[in-house]
């Protein structure tokens, strides 16, 4: 297996590695000078300010030091509140769904989130069997005017306003635009606590913003988050062909021109794989137009080599691989004692780790001898300044390899004819 590249982050304590394992793109591409420019220039141009929606590249070090009335809104929560129903779509609510399966938290307080369809069933349910605790709701979306979000948004309402009266308002958080839609407006009309989302942040590079109510709720240490999320910030405004994030971006883009169309995120720790549904949305809704893009999805092995495991192996080579790992578990255990007519008898004395790891690397060995191009990123933990730091990872390259496909990385009209069509539906009958 070749190793030709590795990047560490410069923290002893913490570990970040992009390893270009065979991913059939060669050391040259990164150091020819065509690459570099316009690299250089796309870098530049991001941490400009001058470019909109990208409020998101400066917004870590900008608030580490500015969070002291988020952290008092949510100690109020978590202290008198037993659940925290989360309400938002796509962007607004995947960043913090992601960071709470992937920290184990050490809060009482339970996170719930809902508004993610039209189904009336889930939303009744979510708020019927809380309906015995204490309540608090979270709606965040930056427009304010997304239906599922704001059908869900109206129940939650005259549901507070049923169990708490003229009181409803104190158990009322909204995360939203700093100055319009309706959301802003309702927070107004009948001051209830509100969290802004800077103008020139879209939903799905909002993590580091909109999430982090819900995530202190959780008991997520946000300082540490947003430490990870700074060093990443620093480490990668480097314009030459060791940031990793371009090397990401580039192997991603050059594996695209030779006809891999489908990138998997794969990982063997379910614990990110909420990272791995936010990634997919990430790169999803920034690449995919204009007919161009690479389709990212999200894989949790080993549960999907038993589904599509077949398919990369041997099904049409379209698809590149990116796997998520990780060096220290936090919880591990030694198989002792195994019955010795158990098919797993060959296992006793190994930890449940090692087999994890060796089902990892078989799996990548498999693949890059089937030709799958593989790259590896690696963390020394799943903890808050890891997590920080590759969502930050993971935003800057989406956005530079959106600049390398030619297309704006930060809108989505697409997304928008489907809404075109819903209303066309309900005004017209
Ligand atoms: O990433 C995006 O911009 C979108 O996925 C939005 O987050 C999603 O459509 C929800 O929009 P809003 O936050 O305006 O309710």
């Amino acid at each position: 297996m070749k190793t030709n590249y590795i990047f560490k982050v410069r923290e002893k304590q913490m570990k970040f590695e992009l390893n270009l394992l065979d991913s059939k793109i060669c050391e040259k591409e990164f150091v020819k000078r065509k690459n570099l420019t316009k690299f250089e220039k796309f870098n530049t141009f991001l941490h400009s300010g001058e470019e909109n929606w990208t409020a998101w590249v400066d917004y870590p070090s900008k608030t580490i030091n500015h969070l002291q009335g988020i952290k008092d809104a949510a100690n109020k929560v978590k202290k008198n509140g037993d659940v925290l129903i989360v309400i938002g779509i796509g962007g607004s609510y995947l960043g913090a769904s992601a960071c709470i399966s992937a920290l184990s938290c050490n809060s009482s307080m339970k996170v719930e989130f809902c508004g993610l369809n039209f189904s009336n069933e889930d939303l009744i349910d979510i708020f019927e069997k809380n309906n015995d605790k204490n309540v608090y709701v979270n709606v965040i979306s930056k427009s304010g005017r997304t239906t599922e979000t704001i059908i869900a948004f109206d129940y939650a309402v005259s549901f507070l306003k049923s169990k708490y009266k003229s009181k409803f308002k104190d158990h009322l958080f909204i995360t939203t635009d700093k100055s319009t839609g309706y959301l802003r407006d309702f927070a107004t009309k009948h001051n209830v606590i509100s969290f802004e989302i800077p103008e020139k942040m879209g939903g799905r590079f909002s993590v580091l913003s909109a999430g982090l109510f819900p995530m202190l709720c959780a008991g997520i240490d946000i300082d540490k988050l947003l430490k990870g999320a700074c060093l990443a910030e620093e480490d990668l405004k480097l314009t030459n062909s060791e940031n990793p994030a371009y090397r990401y971006a580039l192997s991603r883009y050059l594996l695209n021109k030779k006809g891999k169309y489908i990138e998997l995120l794969s990982t063997f720790y379910p614990r990110l794989s909420g990272i791995g549904a936010w990634w997919t949305q990430l790169f999803a809704e920034s690449e995919g137009k204009d007919k161009k893009g690479i389709f990212p999805t999200n894989l949790n092995f080993s549960r999907d080599l038993h589904s599509v495991g077949q398919f990369i192996q041997q099904g049409t080579p379209i698809v590149f691989e990116t796997f998520l790992s990780v060096d220290e578990v936090g919880k591990d255990r030694i198989l002792e004692k195994i019955d010795e007519s158990s098919p797993i008898k060959y296992l006793e004395g190994k930890s449940v780790e090692e087999v994890n790891l060796a089902a990892q690397k078989g799996t990548i060995e498999a693949h890059i001898s089937a030709n799958v191009p593989v790259l590896q990123i690696t963390i020394g933990r799943v903890d808050e300044e890891h997590i920080g730091y590759i969502l930050y990872f993971f935003e800057l390259a989406c956005a530079l390899s959106g600049k390398f496909l030619g297309i704006d990385p930060f809108d989505q009209p697409g997304v928008e004819d489907y809404k075109r069509n819903l209303r066309k539906y309900l005004i017209n009958n």
